[in-house]
Formats: C-alpha cells, sequence, structure tokens
C-alpha cells in the first residue's frame, strides 16, 4: 500500500503535494517522492526515508510547478532505497509515474523490454509498467493515454497510476484497479489521492474512481473512460469528513484521539439506525436483504487482523441470538484454499480500509460462486464497499493510527445491530432479550466515556509491567476473541510478544509459560463463564504469575486475585466486548508510548495491507 497525490490547476503544486503526502504517510512511509511539470520542464525528486526526509532534499530546489505528482512507498518490489522510491521515469525521461499496487506479470514484460535493448534503474515492477507503455506509444505511433489502455489490458495485478506526460503540461492521466484512488473536483484545478485526507480543505467534491477506468485530468476538466475507451459520467459526491477529523484534535498521538473518539463514533454508528425506545433497528442493507440473510443456511466471515477478532466476536453472537452456523475465516487462507461455496451462503467481509487486498480477492473468488456479499467496511466509497452486494458502514471516521481500535468498536456495533435485526427477523430472540439488548448497545457510548474518564489507571498498571518480555491474554466466550485483540494491540505497537488464548485452553501447553515474570490479563467481566475464570487465575495465581485482570464495576472476588486490575461499567455479555477491549487499547498505548514507540507508524506495519 502506498500514498498518491496529484495536483494540476493555477497553485504551485509542490506545497499543495507534499502537505499531502504527509497526510497520507500511515499508508506507507519507506520512501516518498515527487514530479513536478512546468511548461515542458520535468523535474523528479526522491528519496528513502520519511517524508520530512524529502523536503529537506527539496531546500533549493526548481518547485516551481502548476502540475505536480507525489508518493510515500511501502516496498513491494524492491527494497526501500533512493532508486526504488516513486516517481519512475521512462527510458526517454518523457514520462513520470507513481503506482499504488503490484504488477503480477511484470517479470516477462521486463524481460521482453531488456531484450529490446532497455535499461532500468530500480528494482520495481511499476519501472516497467512505465517503459512498457512508453514502448507501446512509440511502436504503435498512438497517444499516451491509447498506449496505456493497451498496456492495461496486458498487464496482472493492481494499480493506481498517475502519469505525467513533459510533452503535455495540461494533463494528469490516472488509472486504477483494486487500488484506491479519489479526484478532488475544484475550481480550475483538480486533485486526486489515495483518500481524501490531502485536499480535504481545498474541496469536499468527489469522484471515486473505479475498477479499470482511467481519468484525464486537465485544469478545467475531468473526462473518464473505460478500457474501451468509452466515456463515463462521473457521479460527483459530497464528503463528509472535515479537516479537524484528520488532525491529532490535541491527543499526542492520532491512536489516542481515536481511541478518545469512541464514544462518539459508536454514537455515530448507531445514529439513525437504533432506537431503543422505539425498540427499532433500521439498517436498509439488511431490510433489503432479509430473506437472504433469514434463510442463510451459513454464514461465512472474511476478513483479516483486527478485523478478524470482530469476525470472532460476531461469530459467537449470531450463533447464540440467531441460530445461524458461522465459520470465521482468514481472508489470506480463504483465498488459496479451494473453499465450498455454496449458494446460500452469506460472506460477511469486514474491514476498515475496505482495500485489503487478500479480503478483497477472497471476496472476488466468492462473488465468482455465487455467494452473497455483505460488506462491514469504515471507508466510504472503497473497493471492498463496493464489490459487497450489500453492506452497512461502521462510520468511524477516518481511522489515522495504524493500531485498529474505533474502527473495531464500531464493527462490532453494526455486526451486533445485524445480529439482532436477523435475530427478531427469524424470531429466534425473545421481544423482552430484543429490547434488553437494544438498550444495553445504546449504553455504550456513555459507558465507553466512564471507562476513558480513568484511563490514568490503565497508565499507571502500563508503568508497572513496562519491562516485561511476554504476556498472556485470557478470555472465555465473547471475550475470548478480546483476548486475542489486546494481544494483537500489544505486540503491534509496544513490540512486546503477547498471545490470545481461551482461558481454559491454557492447560494444554501455555501454563508452561506461567511464572513471576509473565503478565497475564484475565478478561473476567461478568457472565456465564466468569466462575470459570476464577479457577484459571487461582491456576495462574498457584504459579506466581501476575495477574491483571479486567472486571465489572461491583465485583469484589476477582480484585483479591488479581496484582492489577481495571473495572467496567456491568453490561450484558453479548454486549461486553465493545466495553472490555477499551482498556486493553489503553493498555497498548500507554507501554508502546513509554517506550518510546511511534504508536501511529509502528515498525514494518501500513495502515491498509493492499498487497498480498
Ligand atoms: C490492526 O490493529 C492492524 N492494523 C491490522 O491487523 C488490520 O486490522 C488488518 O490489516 C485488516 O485491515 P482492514 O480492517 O483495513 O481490512
Amino acid at each position: 500500500m502506498c500514498g498518491i497525490v496529484g495536483y494540476i490547476g493555477y497553485k504551485q503544486a509542490y506545497p499543495v503535494v507534499i502537505k499531502g503526502l504527509k497526510r497520507l504517510e500511515y499508508r506507507g512511509y519507506d520512501s516518498s517522492g515527487v514530479a513536478l511539470l512546468n511548461d515542458n520542464k520535468l523535474n523528479v525528486y526522491k528519496k528513502k526515508g520519511r517524508v520530512s526526509e524529502l523536503e529537506e532534499l527539496m531546500i533549493g530546489k526548481d518547485v516551481s510547478a502548476t502540475v505536480g505528482i507525489g508518493h510515500t512507498r511501502w516496498a513491494t518490489h524492491g527494497e526501500p532505497s533512493d532508486r526504488n522510491a516513486h516517481p519512475h521515469q521512462s527510458a526517454s525521461g518523457r514520462l513520470a509515474m507513481i503506482h499504488n499496487g503490484i504488477i503480477e506479470n511484470y517479470a516477462p514484460i521486463k524481460q521482453e523490454l531488456l531484450k529490446k535493448g532497455y535499461e532500468f534503474k530500480s528494482e520495481t515492477d511499476t519501472e516497467v509498467l512505465l517503459n512498457f507503455i512508453e514502448d507501446i506509444q512509440i511502436n504503435n505511433q498512438c497517444s499516451l493515454e491509447e498506449a496505456l489502455r493497451i498496456a492495461l489490458k496486458r498487464i496482472t495485478g493492481a494499480y493506481c497510476i498517475l502519469l505525467l506526460d513533459k510533452e503535455d503540461p495540461e494533463t494528469i492521466i490516472a488509472a486504477r484497479k483494486g487500488s484506491p484512488l479519489v479526484i478532488g473536483i475544484g475550481k480550475g484545478e483538480h486533485f486526486l489521492a489515495s483518500d481524501a485526507s490531502p485536499f480535504i480543505e481545498y474541496t469536499k467534491e468527489v469522484v471515486y474512481v473505479n475498477d479499470y477506468e482511467l481519468a484525464i485530468v486537465k485544469p478545467e476538466e475531468l473526462v473518464l473512460k473505460n478500457l474501451g475507451n468509452e466515456k463515463i459520467t462521473p457521479f460527483v459526491q459530497e464528503l463528509d469528513m472535515e479537516l479537524a477529523a484528520i488532525e491529532k484534535g490535541g491527543y499526542d498521538h492520532f491512536m489516542l484521539k481515536e481511541i478518545f473518539e469512541q464514544p462518539s463514533t459508536i454514537f455515530d454508528c448507531l445514529r439513525g439506525r437504533l432506537d431503543a425506545a422505539a425498540g427499532t433497528i433500521t439498517m436498509s442493507g439488511i431490510e433489503e436483504n432479509i430473506i437472504q440473510l433469514v434463510n442463510a443456511q451459513r454464514i461465512l466471515i472474511v476478513a483479516c487482523g483486527t478485523s478478524w477478532h470482530a469476525g470472532l466476536v460476531a461469530e459467537y453472537i449470531i450463533e447464540e441470538l440467531c441460530r445461524i452456523p458461522v465459520e470465521v475465516e482468514y481472508a489470506s487462507e480463504f483465498r488459496y484454499r479451494n473453499p465450498i461455496i455454496n449458494p446460500g451462503d452469506v460472506i460477511i467481509a469486514i474491514s476498515q480500509s475496505g482495500e485489503t487486498a487478500d479480503t478483497l480477492v477472497a471476496l472476488e473468488k466468492a462473488k465468482e460462486n455465487g455467494a452473497f456479499i455483505f460488506g462491514v467496511v469504515n471507508a466510504v466509497g472503497s473497493s471492498i464497499a463496493r464489490i459487497s452486494h450489500a453492506g452497512a458502514y461502521t462510520h468511524a471516521g477516518p481511522e489515522i493510527g495504524v493500531a485498529s481500535t474505533k474502527a473495531f468498536t464500531g464493527q462490532l456495533a453494526v455486526l451486533m445491530m445485524m445480529a439482532l435485526k436477523i435475530a427478531k427477523a427469524k424470531a429466534t430472540i425473545s421481544d423482552e432479550r430484543y429490547l434488553m439488548l437494544l438498550s444495553e448497545l445504546a449504553s455504550v457510548p456513555e459507558k465507553i466515556e466512564l471507562i476513558l474518564s480513568r484511563s490514568e489507571e490503565m497508565s499507571a498498571i502500563a508503568e508497572k509491567y513496562l519491562d516485561a518480555s511476554d504476556f498472556l491474554f485470557l478470555g472465555r466466550g465473547y471475550n475470548f476473541p478480546v483476548a486475542l485483540e489486546g494481544a494483537l494491540k500489544l505486540k503491534e505497537i509496544s513490540y512486546i510478544h503477547a498471545e490470545g488464548y481461551p482461558a481454559a485452553e491454557m492447560k494444554h501447553g501455555p501454563i508452561a509459560l506461567v511464572d513471576s515474570s509473565l503478565p497475564v490479563v484475565f478478561i473476567a467481566t461478568n457472565d456465564v463463564y466468569h466462575e470459570k475464570i476464577i479457577s484459571n487465575m487461582q491456576e495462574i495465581k498457584a504459579r506466581k504469575g501476575q495477574i491483571i485482570s479486567i472486571i465489572t464495576d461491583g465485583d469484589d472476588v476477582t480484585p483479591s486475585l488479581s496484582d492489577d486490575y481495571f473495572s467496567i461499567p456491568a453490561i450484558d455479555e453479548v454486549i461486553a466486548p465493545i466495553l472490555s477491549v477499551v482498556p486493553l487499547q489503553l493498555l497498548s498505548y500507554y507501554v508502546g508510548t513509554m517506550k518510546g514507540i511511534d504508536v501511529d507508524k509502528p515498525r514494518n506495519l501500513a495502515k491498509s495491507v493492499t498487497v498480498e
């Protein structure tokens, strides 16, 4: 996954592009670069490292131009380096291009070009594609746009590309398949980017480019075409994302801001949908497909990472409330197995970014096999949202921190409403329990607020266990996936090894790890498993393990077994994961920051894994 920015208009392009690249650094930041086109002068500057290092390189350079493209990279082909950074220039030096995605058949194309005498400055698939385009244009004596169309028909893989031609300083040509591209519509100017954050302060009028579409962009004109060279009418949408939603809003990190946003993001997610007083849940994506959902023989949930954990929570809830068999699949495994997909199967795809390559390809495969796909996605207009037959957005707003927090609780809220609607339609839930759970779900924003008001307690706990080299997270039932999520949060932003397990599973191996140096986090909120959890805690205590427990307000048993504990407001066990995860998010945030780690951009990770 990489970040793409382009500008064409009457302003100086460089300030717009470089600021946009900083907004997109969460998408990849191992190198960056810009190409600036002024009259017939094309300058390319690029550098390994963060965008700030590119800025230093730019000091004193000729940046006068009203057309520019910029790129932040997360390496796929070729290690992070100056020469592998984008933009790339064609052999003649006439073309410059940036690319987000993977050209899967670049190797044979490169061989063809090498035989023709082409030389390559980088190890990237992007440079191969660029020279392939130029070679086609030279041999076919055609326009650059036509050469691009021909090339795109011959490649396989994913791409979002922006292309400049030194001989046409009035145009940016763009194309996408499998990697996001949104165009901002200005007056006498246009903006192009991987998402809207680079240009949100300039315009809220946007066009999402679809797969297999080309955009020919001039200061005053945007033309969309398909690969068959047929014009497409751009569908202009009004963005509801504010710039403030992008900035850190006074918090030290996006991650902390996003943890503290959860009362409002859950409120936004429920707004217009859940009316506890009226006992209704309104979700058109479900209502319009309720027959399909009610009659589902099986529900397959496909996702990655934290979204996969949300799927596990949904499995417990849907099976309990709706009595429909649920299987939760890692998308990366599902896409390469030969999975059995029957008509009547419903696939729920869960994704914050809506661009995760493994999830996207798994869905394409399932769709080919006739499955009905329901997307639970955060990024509006994203690829997974658009490949789904129906769906529901989590409305968590842009999640900039690499570690997913508010998107996770938003996913849970949507999935809980979905399960309740299906159970109600199937009459597999009593009216009394249905109304009680609606009321519990409606109380979540204020209960998260209460948890966050005591965040300093988690900071103190974090400080105490900062130097541990390993953690165990244990939970049962609905809280077992929360244990997995707590472990993932800790390891991905503090680099401390952590594992999540069903608490009872501990006796089948992990208990061998227990000694006085091992902190064990129990999610021990009041539910049907509580007595069993207490037994598990006693087993850990007997082996000198250190116990941190997440308990329910008023629990006066568990604290006596705990070295440290944090209590959350009482709530029904079905809804509890939305609350019990919050202290674990805080724990990982405080441990990571106390260890001096940039928790918004942890090493080796990127926010959206748009390559496999
Ligand atoms: C979670 O904190 C990670 N950033 C990662 O596991 C993420 O959940 C996963 O890559 C899936 O991303 P998606 O939800 O955008 O599809």
